[in-house]
């Protein structure tokens, strides 16, 4: 009988559409007009989600009393984007509730609504404003609100509103409402300065700050959830039966396509700063009286944040896919020298300082190119039942509630309580129990094991979302305060990785258990050591020291790589074979030691084993020092003194400290230290070509005394130089490029699992001495050996 109704309906409605207003909006029911912009309108979002969900709402509202017109507004031509819009929007899709004849209808008709709009100078916004206007004007319409949807990058936002502030205000008792899709800034600061400039056009009630997160269906139940749940929930919704926390947003696709963005974003900004931060909130924030009551949520929510321990980055764990790189080499036509320290991939660890949740963790964990697509929260509960009859007690089974948005081996969204909690109370009508399932298992437990509860209709967030700001529902949207406690809980752990190494992996299944990671107390640290990727295209050797020692190559240098006792006795030898062979050839054997905690075991190794050594003849010079006094312990003099010169027998003359305290005061330049120290090595290294230079590399890419961002070139055909360390003592005396790419051979040691991510980063980066300085040890015609233990390069 309704789809007779419907089709004579919607027949009258169709014969009085003009242009597409609708008769019943003109008649004296009418609740006026609403015009909806979405600037934008031909961009990736609004062809994936925002032309359906604005049919969506079309299709729900057509009869309802308000009438509707549609503008996709964009930088491009009309007579180019026009078509494009038009391809968008005839492959919107009715609800599955429409029968056909009456799908076709509504569609044919929301075409006529449509129309695009070139959005790019002011007097174009002039000119949408006057349309808007006369258009009402013409057709006798009251004008309900102007929907201003803003689907296009954040940097574009203020001037935007802007415009609209000027020109598109609806007429007096209409409602603007202006929607701004995410990112709201980068960081803190950037929020801060958005919000201002945006409060100079737009009032805070009239912007709409979306997190499609909060469409979900499975995310806005969260709240109605617990409540209904409350005489379950209340006793056991605390640290004392919570073991942990997991909010999960696994995706297996890449970032190609929008590297624009995300390489200015990376995995924290894109997706954790936001969806799964409000995730949490919802999970941990107290319950408000009133689920409706949008200022007792927000309340409960800023509470929640204020209680969050700072974050610094032992707190997270990152990765990035291994493509990505040259990515972003090509769709941001970078050179094959530029590198991207973006994460695509975090595990990060929070905790709530609250009596209720203190010691709970709550592990955030997003990513790019993982092994399967899949959103979920679990409460993991502990569970204090020992079972004697392990497999057929309930009891044993993990005890758990899982929010599952939607993807991943079930399908569809649902709330799924473990049987062995408690039997969950429907919220509402819109919300069923789903008894049959399909053979599959959710988190470790058979679907059969958990309560599951799912909406009746499926909807789709973004529809959903437009449903609410049509409505004027601003409970579903990312309020001001929100939105920068957000920033500023998330900002310090932004700040303290900026440029920190993410663990390479290769992406999907072959990640295999690289990205595990642990919980160490307050730390997180990945679970397993990844293998580096080091082009072995030379590896050899034989007999018994290719069982120890493996050569190959690393940066297209020669590499050893050994076990760190049999890395130093191979070091050891070598540098005793070039003290040999400069001995015989010349009488003397010029050596430039560095200083750091990487030689001691060599200095300790030549200390033991000094007799065959030829260290009569040997010059021992510093690749760099700190400007401390020389016998002050953080000396790079003072150590090699400790641990070797003191041991060894060598003449008094022949050990070379550079002078970095002069007429008692330290490296200051008219003092000529630096002049002094490179005067000595003209005078006594032959052709000022070092036999071997050995050098460290630090967590940033220094070597010697060289650091990232330092002026190295400025030194220009120095020898020794005066450099700036970022870490105390900021001031040192370094060797320069130039004099170390003279020595006959450099070796580069490295050692320990804590370089291992920077060994694997090193692998892959291309020369850039300006970022990496030890990229810039190319000997000009001596040769480069790195020498690098197990720990750091396979961990
Ligand atoms: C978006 C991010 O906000 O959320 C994307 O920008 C991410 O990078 C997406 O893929 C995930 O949303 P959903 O709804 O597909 O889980």
């Amino acid at each position: 009988m309704w789809k007779v109704v419907w089709a004579a309906l919607l027949l009258l409605a169709t014969v009085c559409v003009q242009r597409g207003y609708t008769k019943e909006a003109k008649g004296a029911q009418s609740l006026g007009h609403v015009s909806v912009v979405i600037v934008g309108g031909t961009g990736d979002l609004a062809k994936k989600y925002l032309w359906q969900g604005f049919f969506h709402l079309y299709t729900n509202q057509v009869s309802s009393g308000y009438s509707f017109s549609f503008y996709g507004g964009g930088l491009s031509p009309n007579d180019k984007a026009t078509p494009i819009l038009f391809e968008v929007l005839k492959g919107v899709v009715c609800p599955r509730e429409l029968s056909v004849e009456r799908c076709a209808l509504v569609k044919e008709q929301f075409l006529r609504l449509a129309e695009y709009r070139q959005l790019n100078t002011s007097e174009d916004y002039q000119a949408l404003g006057k349309h808007l206007t006369e258009q009402l004007r013409q057709e006798g319409l009251v004008e309900a609100g102007r929907l201003f949807y803003l689907s296009v990058p954040a940097f574009a936002y203020a001037d935007i509103a802007e415009k609209i502030n000027n020109n598109c205000r609806p007429t007096d008792g209409a409602w603007l409402r202006v929607v701004l899709e995410k990112p709201f800034g980068h960081d803190l600061s950037s929020a801060q300065l958005l919000s201002t400039q945006l409060g100079a056009s737009l009032k805070d009630n009239e912007m709409y700050r979306i997190d499609h997160y909060l469409g979900k269906q499975v995310v806005s139940k969260i709240l109605p959830f617990r409540r209904e749940n409350s005489k379950h929930l209340d006793l056991i919704w605390n640290k004392h039966h919570i073991e942990r926390v997991e909010i999960v947003l696994k995706e297996t696709l890449d970032a190609k396509g929008r590297i624009s963005f995300y390489e200015q974003y990376g995995v924290i900004r894109d997706v954790i700063q936001n969806h799964l931060t409000e995730v949490m909130t919802l999970l941990t924030m107290e319950l408000p009286s009133n689920l409706s009551n949008t200022k007792e949520v927000l309340k409960n929510k800023l509470k929640i944040f204020s209680a969050l321990q700072r974050l610094d980055r032992n707190c997270a764990a990152i990765g990035q896919y291994q493509a990505y790189n040259a990515e972003v080499q090509e769709e941001l036509s970078k050179t094959r020298e530029h590198f991207s320290l973006t994460p695509t991939f975090a595990g990060i660890m929070v905790h709530i300082d609250l009596a209720q949740y203190e010691g709970m963790p709550v592990i955030l964990t997003s990513g790019k190119m993982l092994d399967e697509r899949v959103g979920y929260a679990r409460i993991l509960f502990k569970n204090d039942i020992f079972c004697i009859q392990s497999h057929s007690s309930v009891h044993c089974k993990p005890k758990q509630i899982v929010f599952s948005f939607g993807h991943g081996t079930l399908q569809y969204p649902a709330i799924l309580v473990s049987k062995n909690l408690f039997k969950p109370d429907l919220m509402d009508t819109e919300w069923k129990e789903v008894t049959e399932h399909k053979d599959v298992s959710v988190l470790g437990l058979p679907i059969s094991d958990y309560y599951v509860l799912t909406p009746t209709v499926e909807r789709e967030s973004y529809a959903e979302l437009i449903l609410h700001i049509f409505q004027g529902r601003k409970d579903s949207f990312i309020s001001a305060e929100n939105l920068l406690a957000s920033w500023s809980f998330w900002t310090p752990l932004l700040q303290s990785l900026a440029d920190t190494f993410p663990r390479l992996y290769p992406g999907g299944a072959d990640n295999g258990n690289m990205l595990d990671f642990k919980l160490l107390g307050r730390k997180v640290t990945f679970a397993n050591e990844a293998l580096v990727m080091v082009t072995q295209d030379h590896m050899g050797g034989s007999g018994r020291e290719s069982f120890q020692v493996m050569q190959g190559k690393y940066r297209s240098a020669d590499m050893v790589s050994a076990w760190p006792e049999e890395l130093i006795v191979r070091l050891a030898g070598d540098l005793q074979v070039a003290a040999e062979n400069a001995v015989r050839e010349g009488g003397r054997f010029h050596l430039a030691l560095s200083g750091g905690s990487s030689p001691l075991a060599l200095f300790q190794r030549l200390a033991r084993h000094h007799y065959s050594f030829p260290w009569r003849d040997t010059h021992v010079w510093m690749v760099d020092e700190r400007c401390v006094p020389l016998t002050e312990l953080d000396s790079n003099f003072r150590t090699l003194h400790d641990h070797l010169l003191q041991h060894v027998k060598m003449s008094y003359f022949n050990i070379h400290p550079m002078p970095v305290q002069m007429n008692q005061r330290l490296c200051v330049e008219e003092d000529s230290g630096a002049l002094l120290y490179e005067s000595d090595i003209t005078q006594l290294v032959n052709a000022s070509s070092f036999h071997f230079v050995l050098l460290g590399v630090g967590y940033d890419g220094h070597t010697a005394s060289l650091f990232p961002g330092s002026k190295l070139d400025a030194s220009g055909n120095s020898l020794v130089a005066f450099t700036e360390s970022p870490a105390k003592p900021h001031q040192r005396m370094s060797l320069t490029l130039k004099a170390i790419n003279q020595a006959q051979k450099v070796g580069v040691l490295v050692m320990g699992k804590s370089k291992h991510e920077l060994v694997t980063q090193l692998s892959r980066v291309k020369d850039n001495p300006k970022h990496w300085p030890i990229t810039g040890i190319r000997p000009t015609s001596g040769r480069l050996v790195w020498y690098i233990d197990y720990d750091a390069l396979l961990g």
